[in-house]
């Protein structure tokens, strides 16, 4: 019996060793890092990329590079769960220090396409990934990073390196992986073919579906339509003073989502950030003013071909 526990015991401490040392490794060995392998690119953009860039880029890149005072320079992440760690997003102006100067155009297509950094190691979710962009989107908002903005002038601007959790150096092992390079030449479907460009705006361009699903640890970024819960919201996010907003259900339900509202209530609550009932949607909900009126139709036709799911959010308004 005696022999019996000692063999137990030896076999516990081993178990215990073994997990300590994997704990050591996720701890120190930090976010993994990967082979860059940028295509060979030299983005040559006209002045209606430049323009369409510029306007992609407020829609899905200023809501987290641009800090206060209008430059592209970086901030902190206040709406990032704790849970994660602590995130600084990057100086993207045109300062020699600032890391977008680093970046050839394949690296940041690169980058931007798989999560790969230009040094290799992996940007966690924290950083917003675009397997889905068409070329010509992502060429735009290229073009439009090279070029003369206020909002790109050099800023000497220096944001501290990035803190993650243990969970999201574990994460980043296990579930949270590079994307593949596309190998063929993505295309955005026409404006005519309105639910097929709806949901590409809200699947590709602009991922309405990442905060309006209920978890970004179970949104399914390569096959977006098959995440658990597809955009019936109440996704947990802090806003600037760490207060829980729940992320709204678009689905149609009558009751629990959109199944009473109007296309206009729609188009007004998406670019102007207002709801029918007169209350304005709180941060991290940002408007979209930049969006047209076209588009976000576009967005409300394809949300009346998405899946109807009943799921009561807490919305906690005053
Ligand atoms: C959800 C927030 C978010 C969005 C949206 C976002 N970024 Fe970032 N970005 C980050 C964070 C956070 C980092 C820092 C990542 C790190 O160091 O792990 C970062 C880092 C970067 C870097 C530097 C990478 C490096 O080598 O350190 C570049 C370049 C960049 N982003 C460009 C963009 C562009 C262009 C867009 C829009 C198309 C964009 N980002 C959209 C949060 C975001
Ligand atoms: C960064 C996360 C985030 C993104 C991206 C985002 N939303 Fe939201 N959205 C929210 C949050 C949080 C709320 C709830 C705000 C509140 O309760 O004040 C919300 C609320 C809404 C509402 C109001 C619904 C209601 O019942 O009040 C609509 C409509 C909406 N979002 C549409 C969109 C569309 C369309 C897109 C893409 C173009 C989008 N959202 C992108 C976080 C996001």
């Amino acid at each position: 019996m005696k022999k019996v526990l000692k063999i137990i015991g030896i076999i516990l401490g081993v178990i215990v060793l073994l997990l300590a040392i994997g704990a050591a490794t996720i701890h120190f060995g930090g976010i993994p890092t990967y082979e860059v392998k940028a295509p060979d690119l030299k983005v040559v953009g006209d002045s209606t990329m430049i323009a369409e860039g510029k306007r992609l880029s407020a829609m899905v890149c200023s809501n987290c590079h641009m800090a206060a005072n209008g430059k592209l320079e970086g901030q902190y992440m206040l709406d990032l769960p704790a849970a994660f760690g602590k995130a600084w997003t990057a100086n993207i102006t045109h300062h020699p220090d600032a890391k977008l100067a680093q970046y050839t155009d394949g690296e940041l297509a690169y980058l931007l396409r798989t999560g790969i950094k230009r040094n290799g190691e992996y940007a966690p979710p924290w950083m917003q990934k675009f397997p889905h962009l068409s070329d010509y989107d992502l060429h735009s908002i290229i073009a439009y990073l090279r070029s003369e903005q206020p909002e790109l002038e050099a800023s000497d601007k220096a944001q501290p390196a990035c803190q993650p959790s243990f969970l999201t150096k574990f994460l980043c092992r296990v579930a949270f992986k590079p994307l593949p390079y596309p190998t063929k030449e993505i295309k955005a479907p026409p404006m005519e073919d309105k639910v097929a460009f709806g949901k590409y705006l809200a699947t590709g361009k602009v991922d309405c579906f990442a905060c309006h699903s209920p978890s970004f640890e179970t949104m399914n970024i390569m096959e977006p339509e098959k995440t658990p819960g597809f955009f019936s919201g109440g996704n947990p996010m802090p806003d600037m003073e760490g207060v829980i907003i729940n992320t709204a259900n678009l689905t149609m339900d009558k009751e629990t989502g959109l199944g009473n509202w109007t296309e206009q209530q729609f188009i007004e609550a998406v670019r102007f950030a207002k709801r029918p009932d007169g209350k304005a949607l709180r941060f991290p909900m940002q408007p979209f003013p930049e969006m047209t009126a076209e588009e976000a139709s576009a967005i409300w036709a394809y949300l009346q071909t998405v899946p109807v799911i009943k799921h009561e959010v807490a919305r906690n308004f005053e």
